[in-house]
C-alpha cells in the first residue's frame, strides 16, 4: 500500500480530490471531489444501492431531510448523549479527545470512565504537541451543528444539521407503513449527508465535519434479529471483498465490548480497514433493537409497531443498521486499489479498479491525428450506447495515452486506427491485463460487457 501523502497527491493531481476553498487559503478538514473524485463518489453509491436495496427483497428507497424537528434528537439521545469528552491544553491551545488520549497512553475501558476520571488520567499526561501537563478539566462537547432558525418561535429556535440519516428512516417509519404497506422483515435504506462538529477531525477524508452515509435500516421481528444481523453480516464482507475487490488482508471485525456500546446497541461489530495511517473503522454493523421506535413513539403522538397478520402479534419489530461513510470507503478503496509497477525499469501508476467503480470506462484513441474525425464519429455512437462514461483522447503516443488512462483506472482503451476504416474492426487494450484484442466494431459493446469485472 502507498503512503498516506502519496495517496493525497495522486488524489490532487489526477483531479479526484482537492482541498476545500482551495483558492482562499483551504478550510482545514474540507475536502472537494474533483471531476473524476465526484463520478468515483458517485459509483461508489450506485453499487452501493443496487447492492443493498435494488438487488435485496423488500427494501426500499428513502430520501429524508437534513435538517428536522429538533424534537427528533431529542427523542434519539442525540441533544444529551452525542457527544466527545473534551480537553484543551491551556499552554498550547491544543484541543484534544479526552479519551482518544487515554487510549494512546494504553488506558483500558476508556469509554466507560466519568469526566472527573477522565480528567485524573489526563492531568498525569503531557500534551503531545507542546510536552507540558497544563490542562482544562475534560468536558462533554456536543457533535451536532446547531444552527439558528429565521423563525421566531422559541421552540423552533435551535435546529440541527443532522448527524446521521438514520433518524430520516425511523420518523418515516409510519408514513412508509401506512402508504406501501411492507410486510416484516423489511429494509429502508438511504444515501445523504451527514454533519458532525467532530472535536479531532483528519487523517484526509477519514474523519470530516461533513461526509455522506449509506445507511440500511433493516425492521424484523425481536426473535429475528440475530438472524438478520448473521445475514447483514456476510452481505457486507460479500460487498467488501467481491464487490470492492478489497483485500482480506485489510479487514478485520471489531467486536465492541458491551461497556463501549452506543446507547442505542445491544452488539455492535466495526469493520476496520488497514488505511495507510493504521487499522480503523470503515462501517458498523448493529442491531439498534427497538430503542428507536419504541423512543420515537414514546416522545411523538404515534404508535410506531405492527401487527403480525397472522398471529395477531403487537410488537416493535428491531432494528439491524449497516452504516457506511462514503469518503472512507473512497480512501480504503484508493488505498487498496493504486498500486505502482515497474515497467522498463520506469514506475507506472495503475488504479486497478473494479469496472463498477472506475470514473471513465472506456477512452477512444485515434492512432493519428488525421483519422480524428472517423474516430470522433465512433465516439458519438458509443456515446450513445450506454455502456459507461467514455472520452476521447488525442494528442501524445498512444503509449502515453494508455499509461495515463492506467493512472486513472480506465478499464479499456479503444485505438482507432488506419486499418479501422477498412475492416471496421478496432484494437481493445485491457488496463491490467493489458491484452489487446481486435474487435468488429458492432461488437465492442458485447466484448466490453463480457470483459469487465
Ligand atoms: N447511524 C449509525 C452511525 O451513524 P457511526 O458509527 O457513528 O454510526 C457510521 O457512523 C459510519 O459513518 C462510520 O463507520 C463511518 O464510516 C462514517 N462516519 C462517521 N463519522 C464520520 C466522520 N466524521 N467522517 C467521515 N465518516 C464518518
Amino acid at each position: 500500500m502507498k503512503e498516506q501523502k502519496e495517496i493525497v497527491a495522486y488524489l490532487k493531481d489526477k483531479g479526484f480530490i482537492y482541498p476545500g476553498s482551495d483558492i482562499y487559503g483551504g478550510l482545514a478538514n474540507s475536502w472537494d471531489y474533483g471531476p473524476l473524485g465526484a463520478i468515483l463518489k458517485d459509483n461508489i453509491k450506485q453499487l452501493w444501492k443496487k447492492t443493498f436495496i435494488d438487488e435485496q427483497h423488500n427494501v426500499f428507497h428513502l430520501d429524508s431531510s437534513i435538517i428536522l424537528n429538533s424534537k427528533v434528537w431529542k427523542a434519539s439521545g442525540h441533544i444529551d448523549r452525542f457527544s466527545d469528552p473534551l480537553v484543551d491544553c491551556k499552554s498550547c491551545k491544543q484541543r484534544y479527545r479526552a479519551d482518544d488520549l487515554l487510549k494512546q497512553a494504553n488506558h483500558k475501558n476508556v469509554s466507560t470512565l466519568s469526566l472527573e476520571e477522565l480528567t485524573k488520567g489526563i492531568n498525569k499526561l503531557q500534551c503531545p504537541n507542546c510536552s507540558k501537563q497544563n490542562w482544562t478539566n475534560v468536558r462533554e462537547f456536543n457533535l451536532m451543528f446547531k444552527m439558528s432558525n429565521s423563525k421566531i418561535n422559541l421552540n423552533d429556535d435551535e435546529i440541527y444539521l443532522r448527524p446521521e440519516t438514520a433518524q430520516g428512516v425511523f420518523i418515516n417509519f409510519k408514513n412508509i407503513m401506512d402508504t406501501i404497506s411492507p410486510k416484516l422483515p423489511f429494509g429502508v435504506g438511504q444515501v445523504g449527508k451527514a454533519f458532525r462538529n467532530e472535536v479531532t477531525p483528519g487523517n484526509f477524508i477519514f474523519r470530516t465535519k461533513e461526509f455522506d452515509q449509506l445507511e440500511l435500516e433493516f425492521f424484523c421481528h425481536p426473535n429475528d434479529a440475530n438472524k438478520w444481523f448473521k445475514f447483514y453480516n456476510h452481505e457486507i464482507q460479500s460487498f467488501l471483498k467481491n464487490t470492492l475487490n478489497l483485500k482480506s488482508k485489510y479487514i478485520k471485525e471489531f467486536h465492541v465490548p458491551t461497556k463501549e456500546l452506543a446507547h442505542y446497541s445491544t452488539k455492535t461489530i466495526d469493520f476496520e480497514f488497514k488505511f495507510p495511517f493504521g487499522w480503523a473503522e470503515l462501517l458498523g454493523l448493529a442491531n439498534r433493537t427497538d430503542y428507536d421506535l419504541k423512543t420515537h413513539s414514546e416522545h411523538s403522538n404515534d404508535e410506531l409497531l405492527v401487527i403480525d397478520p397472522i398471529t395477531k402479534e403487537k410488537y416493535t419489530p428491531y432494528v439491524i443498521e449497516t452504516s457506511i461513510g462514503v469518503e472512507r470507503l473512497l480512501f480504503a478503496i484508493v488505498s487498496n486499489h493504486l498500486k505502482t509497477i515497474i515497467v522498463d525499469d520506469e514506475e507506472r501508476d495503475i488504479l486497478q479498479l473494479p469496472f463498477a467503480l472506475a470514473p471513465i470506462k472506456i477512452a477512444i484513441a485515434p492512432l493519428t491525428n488525421k483519422i480524428e474525425k472517423q474516430a470522433f464519429k465512433l465516439y458519438e455512437k458509443l456515446l450513445k450506447d450506454s455502456i459507461g462514461s467514455i472520452i476521447f483522447i488525442k494528442g501524445g503516443s498512444i503509449g502515453k495515452r494508455y499509461r495515463k488512462q492506467d493512472q486513472i483506472g480506465t478499464p479499456f482503451v479503444i485505438t482507432y486506427d488506419f486499418d479501422s476504416q477498412q475492416d471496421h474492426q478496432v484494437t481493445i487494450r485491457e488496463r491490467d491485463s493489458k491484452k489487446q484484442t481486435r474487435v468488429k466494431i458492432d461488437e465492442i459493446t458485447t466484448f466490453i460487457q463480457n470483459h469487465a469485472k
